[in-house]
């Protein structure tokens, strides 16, 4: 009897283990749309949830990110100049060539004028 006491506990704490891994999202999902999720990947850490240059990383590692809510800076930079930013980097800003390529970045630079831009 006691052996089976064990199993039937073995079991409910793998049956638990399972449900808990079901209910492990992808992150990806949290988001709308796949730009969003990717704004919020690549981006955010930097420019902030809403783009005002105020992300976590951004602050503590004292970068000063661009204020992507600023209409000077969308005033300053044709988008062919803000893709050579994002693509190639710029200062402190990361290169991101490497993690998305140019219809992506075409499309993350779309994304961040119709959310951020005044
Ligand atoms: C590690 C932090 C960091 C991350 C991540 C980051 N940026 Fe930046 N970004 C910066 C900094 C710092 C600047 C200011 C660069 C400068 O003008 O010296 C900047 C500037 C910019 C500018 C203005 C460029 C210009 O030519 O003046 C744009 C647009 C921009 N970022 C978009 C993005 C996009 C889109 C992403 C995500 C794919 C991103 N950034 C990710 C730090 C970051």
């Amino acid at each position: 009897m006691k052996h089976l006491a064990v199993v039937i506990v073995m079991i409910i704490v793998w049956l638990n283990g399972l449900i808990w891994l079901g209910n492990q999202v992808d992150p990806s999902t949290k988001y709308a749309t796949e730009i969003e999720y990717k704004y919020a990947r690549y981006c955010a850490g930097c420019h902030g949830n809403d783009g005002q240059g105020n992300g976590r990383i951004g602050r503590f590692k004292k970068l000063d990110p661009a204020d992507l809510t600023d209409n000077s800076l969308w005033d300053m930079h044709d988008d062919e100049r803000l893709l050579d930013s994002i693509n190639d980097g710029k200062n402190d800003m990361p290169a991101f060539y490497y993690y998305l390529n140019d219809e992506e970045q075409r499309e993350i630079l779309n994304y961040i004028k119709e959310a951020f831009r005044p």
